[in-house]
């Protein structure tokens, strides 16, 4: 898949939070300002109460750039629409344990079609939902707030989560499994991303925090450039310790 120049700590903007009506612009801004992954959050008013945009929005976008698109579904059912965004362009698919009938199926249908699979864990959903399917998962993805809107408050206790699943990832790769990114999503912001870096995470969704303002006099590259900033910090910190 298309990810594999990316650095190790990674920006994705939601596009959630951008102007839908130039939406492929924005993909293209985004990522020309530094962002490495697309996240699109794909809300049914089922399983989340909110409705966004479907496979056709994102293959339409899908040609606006290279960078790998990360399809968060927030829907239920789960398995019919997997091969359908997979055809879409999607490069990494992520799912609610809680919207499928049978986890294992469907994160095997992802890797079917050839994408990434990954499980998204809501705040109050207990890690032993991983605990038989880590050898099927290319991504884990945290939410810090409930999912169906942009712009809520971080919750904080996502921070002793993150510690506790990076624990999770690092013992699973030491024991010789495959790499697992740790992704956390909702209310990443500049002031607290260093934290969060520091808790274990590698790639950071953020809606609000990008696309708040219009991308007036290089607004998007400079506050991607802050976020990296931020992300180098805690690396150098990693580094010296
Ligand atoms: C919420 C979505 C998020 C959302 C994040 O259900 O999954 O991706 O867009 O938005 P911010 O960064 O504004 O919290
Ligand atoms: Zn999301």
């Amino acid at each position: 898949m298309r990810a594999e120049h990316l650095p190790a700590l990674r920006i994705a903007p939601s596009i959630l939070s951008a102007d839908f009506s130039r939406l492929g612009e924005e993909v293209e801004r985004v990522i020309a300002s530094g962002a490495d992954v697309v996240h699109l959050d794909i809300m049914d008013n089922h399983y989340v109460p909110n409705l966004t945009f479907g496979p056709m929005v994102c293959k339409a976008i899908r040609r606006r750039t290279a960078a790998p698109f990360d399809v968060h579904l927030m829907v239920k059912p789960v398995d019919a629409l997997i091969p359908i965004f997979a055809d879409a362009g999607a490069d990494i698919i992520s799912f609610h344990p809680e919207a499928s009938e049978h986890i294992d199926r469907s994160l095997a249908l992802i890797r079917e079609k050839g994408c990434r699979a990954g499980l998204v864990l809501n705040p109050a959903t207990p890690l032993h939902v991983l605990d038989h399917v880590m050898s099927r998962l290319d991504l884990i993805l945290l939410m810090s707030v409930n999912p169906g809107f942009g712009g809520q408050a971080f919750i904080p206790e996502t921070l002793n989560k993150a510690r506790a699943v990076r624990a999770r990832i690092d013992a699973h790769v030491a024991a010789g499994g495959q790499p697992i990114w740790l992704e956390i999503d909702g209310g990443v912001k500049l002031d607290n991303i260093a934290e969060i870096a520091a808790a274990g995470i590698d790639t950071f969704v953020a809606g609000s925090a990008i696309f708040g303002a219009p991308d007036e006099d290089g607004y998007y590259r400079r506050v991607v450039g802050a976020l990296r900033r931020e992300l180098d910090s805690t690396q150098a910190h990693r580094r010296a310790a």
